[in-house]
């Protein structure tokens, strides 16, 4: 396929090679680095392999011979997640967003019009919120505005003071922990609007999937076992509470998740967690977390303030449903 948009042409991206696509993942590195303190090498390498391997669906904009930009999802059975889109700053007019739109408009005409796809999922975590709002609703896709959050960590935290009740108790991640891990989470986002944004919270399967994605594939940040911990019930021996971090950078740490149980809200388990996730960070050399949360999600907001975390970028979630669609 082969259509023109402007002074540029959009591609099939399975067309090319990794190393064509190397100065637009370099600029792409340096804004990551920039903007949120993470560390894109690893995602570009993986990004790297599945393009020599020609099988990632998506474009690429080629202008004048070279490639200024690519956008690529993934498919997960009926469901399409927009991985990413990015593209050089244009010659003429010095901004990227006008060729990432394009991209993003020839991404939407193939997925809409792939009758197996029933969902799209998107979060540019990269691309400050409102950037794509206008295509995305105009696109048929609801958006929810996340939030970027930072906490500066000192040297020397002290760990969290443990005074659990006798019926908890707290402990390292395990791999064993990752079933009931994915009970946790279903129990924890139900009827929660971060189950709108990514439907793997819905189901035990799903949240398993979510699980294997941060904890063995590298699907944001590299885990960080040390930083990972769980809150055990000791009679059921279910959990109770999670928080799991990941190392996007020599000087960042990630909380990819924080949930309690209902049953176990309001006693202070999760203050707790990022507690004790903020320590050991610190004492493996970060400077810094940093995590994301739903604007309206209030709770958890209200409770990362207190903890300090400041505000550093926001980004926008679209999803898109086909039932939904006149
Ligand atoms: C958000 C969540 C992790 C809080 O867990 P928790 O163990 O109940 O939180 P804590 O008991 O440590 O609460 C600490 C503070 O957070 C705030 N807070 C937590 N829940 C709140 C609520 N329902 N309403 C208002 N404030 C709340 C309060 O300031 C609270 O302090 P206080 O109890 O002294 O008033 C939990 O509600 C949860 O798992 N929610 C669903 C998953 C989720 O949203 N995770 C975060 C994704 S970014």
């Amino acid at each position: 396929m082969q259509t023109s948009g402007g002074s540029i042409e959009i591609l099939d991206l399975r067309h090319f090679s990794a190393p064509v696509l190397r100065p637009v993942l370099e600029l792409e590195g340096e804004l990551w680095e920039k903007r949120l303190h993470w560390d894109y090498h690893a995602s570009a390498r993986l990004l790297m392999q599945y393009l020599d391997n020609h099988m990632l669906p998506g474009y690429a904009a080629l202008a004048s011979g070279r490639v200024t930009g690519y956008v690529f999802c993934v498919y997960e059975e009926t469901k399409a997640v927009i991985g990413d889109v990015f593209a050089l700053p244009n010659e003429n007019n010095g901004t990227a967003s006008t060729t990432e739109e394009t991209l993003l408009r020839h991404l939407f005409e193939l997925l809409l019009n792939s009758p197996h796809v029933e969902r799209i999922e998107a979060q540019l975590l990269l691309h400050p919120s409102g950037t794509f709002g206008a295509i995305f609703r105009d696109a048929g896709f609801e958006i929810f505005r996340r939030l970027f959050l930072v906490q500066t960590l000192q040297a020397h935290s002290k760990p969290a003071p443990s005074n659990l009740p006798a019926d908890l108790e707290l402990r390292p991640w395990r791999e064993a922990d990752l079933a009931p891990a994915a009970r946790l989470i279903c129990e924890a986002y139900r009827e929660h609007p971060d189950s709108l944004i990514n439907d793997q919270y819905r189901s035990v399967h799903g949240s398993m999937r979510f699980l294997n994605n941060i904890v063995h594939y590298a699907g944001c940040g590299s885990f960080s076992q040390q930083a990972s911990y769980v809150v055990v019930e000791r009679n059921s021996r279910e959990l109770a509470a999670l928080v799991l971090g990941s190392r996007v950078s020599g000087q960042s740490g990630h909380l990819t998740q924080v949930c309690v149980h209902p049953a176990f809200r309001r006693r202070g388990l999760a203050r707790m967690l990022l507690a004790q996730a903020a320590h050991s960070f610190a004492r493996l050399g970060a400077t810094e977390i940093s995590l994301t949360v739903t604007e309206v999600n209030a709770e958890a907001i209200e409770l990362y303030k207190e903890e300090g975390y400041t505000c550093a970028h926001s980004f926008d979630a679209a999803v898109w449903l086909r039932d939904a669609t006149p």
